[in-house]
């Protein structure tokens, strides 16, 4: 159907006034008059809606299927509006009924509780929060190519099916084709039955082959599904998300702490450049002064400190945490919080966590004790980015490896990376439903991916 997006309409008013325009949507409002009717028309181009006035006595359109949520084709005339809240609206020669809705359609604008859309995923993506959410989702992931091509960085693909768990949380979704059978009596029977002839599951983190690909090409990103069967009901946890993961040779800890602080920054300015719309419209409802805090973010250092540093500001600041507080402790979301919220109010590194708390991968320090390993924590959300550096020494890594019971099998070519010809190296993996969390305001992660996967939850 030719028709005009109605984003490039109210993106330059000027150019179309006095023109012939056909424009096609969904019907956010409707209200008949005597002589005239108005409708507010979006067709998801654009956050705003272009508002269509019908002349009942130049118009010869059947209104009466007309209302919220009907789908129409107009053909009119741009004309500056006198309405001083928008610029443009078309004077409509015809309307042309494309779908009618129903007196039930369930998006009205009595009825807009986030906690009733999520029960809609297939109808509340026509709201403006999600018009919203889904816009700045693709900014952002736009920023994010753009941030790692501008810097040479390699965009790899990293397999969805693996055989070997990166994080070692035993968080695997098993991928399988064998069904129930009583026959098999053991699970070295079952694997081997199996479509892989062993055990085969969802990538958890592309980081394990994001190491081969950069000790190839020097400086890799992955950007790809992720998948954890994450057993929490948490408002930050998802079974199904996308990670991005930059892996990067001859790159020590701060190198990779320098690269992650100027890309969060990049994406963060590339969403308050081409986003300001969006960004206003979920300030005014979700989140007061969401710009400053983003503007911020861009204009400011990030805070670090030392994972040991960390708990004695805990430990000394008079809060009663529900879970307790101690060296050789992993920080719950409470205690994130209050660091982000309370202490820094921006994000902040927390570097050197204890080795036994984190994973097999991460560069053993001289101390013996700790990994070269940092989170990133920002108000609000808590973690949104998990970096290391690697543990590059062979001995070290299959200590680590045997220590954890881990199968060996499953890391020989990991191990082999560190034989032949080992760099140190660094990456980290960025939640992309968590930073967009904190960019929008949206509390609930479930909020910032169209079809939210979690357990008992999959619409
Ligand atoms: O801290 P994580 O587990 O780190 C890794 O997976 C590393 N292999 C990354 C790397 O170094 N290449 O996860 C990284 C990030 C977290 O900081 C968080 O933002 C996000 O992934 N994340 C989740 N997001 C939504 N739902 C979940 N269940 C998540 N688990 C992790
Ligand atoms: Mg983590």
């Amino acid at each position: 159907m030719k028709h005009t997006d109605i984003s490039l309409i109210l993106g330059s008013p000027e150019s179309y006034f006095d023109k012939d325009v056909t424009v096609c949507g969904w019907i956010r409002t409707f209200r008949d008059g005597k002589n005239m009717a108005f409708m507010a028309l979006n067709d998801g181009t654009s956050l705003q809606h272009l508002q269509i006035v019908v002349d009942k006595n130049s118009c010869s359109a059947d209104l009466s299927a007309l209302s919220t949520g009907a789908s129409v084709a107009v053909k009119g005339v741009a004309v500056k509006s006198f309405n001083a809240n928008q610029a443009v609206e078309v004077n409509a020669s015809q309307v042309t009924l494309l779908g009618a809705c129903p007196q039930d359609y369930p998006i009205q604008k009595t009825k807009t509780s986030l906690d009733f859309l999520r029960t809609l995923p297939h109808l509340r993506v026509r709201t403006n929060t999600f018009n919203a959410v889904f816009r700045i989702r693709s900014k952002l992931s736009a920023a994010i190519h753009e941030f790692f091509q501008q810097r040479g960085f390699l965009y790899v693909h990293t397999p969805i099916i693996t055989g070997s768990d990166c994080e070692g949380a035993g968080e695997i979704f098993q991928v399988t084709t064998v069904g129930f059978d009583p026959s098999v009596k053991t699970q070295q029977e079952y694997d081997a039955k199996d479509f892989f002839g062993q055990r085969a599951g969802l990538t958890v983190s592309g980081q394990l082959e994001g190491e081969v690909m950069a000790t190839a090409f020097g400086k890799i990103y992955t950007f790809g599904p992720t998948f954890r069967a994450e057993n929490s009901n948490t408002t930050r946890h998802a079974a199904e998300f996308w990670q991005i993961e930059p892996e990067v040779a001859f790159a020590e800890l701060p190198d990779i702490m320098e690269i992650a602080t100027d890309f969060i920054k990049h994406i963060i300015a590339s969403v308050l450049d081409g986003c300001g719309e969006e960004l206003a419209f979920l300030e005014k409802f979700y989140e007061q002064g969401l710009r400053e805090k983003l503007r911020n973010v861009v204009d400011n250092d990030f805070a670090v400190v030392d994972y040991a540093q960390a708990v004695e500001i805990l430990k000394n600041s008079g809060q009663s945490f529900q879970y307790p507080v101690d060296w050789g402790k992993d920080l719950q979301t409470e205690h994130e919080r209050y660091l982000t919220d309370v202490v820094y109010k921006r994000p902040v590194f927390v570097v050197n966590y204890p080795k036994d708390i984190k994973s097999f991968y991460m560069k053993q320090n001289v101390d013996g004790r700790t990994v070269a390993a940092t989170d990133l924590l920002v108000p609000g959300v808590g973690e949104i980015i998990g970096c290391s550096e690697r543990e590059a020494d062979y001995d070290k890594l299959l200590k680590a490896i045997t220590d954890r019971h881990m199968k060996l099998d499953d890391y020989k070519n990991y191990l082999d990376l560190r034989r032949y010809g080992s760099v140190p190296h660094s990456g980290f993996g960025l939640g992309l439903e968590r930073i967009l969390m904190y960019v929008t305001g949206m509390g609930n992660i479930r909020d910032t991916i169209a079809f939210p996967r979690a357990k008992n939850e999959l619409r």
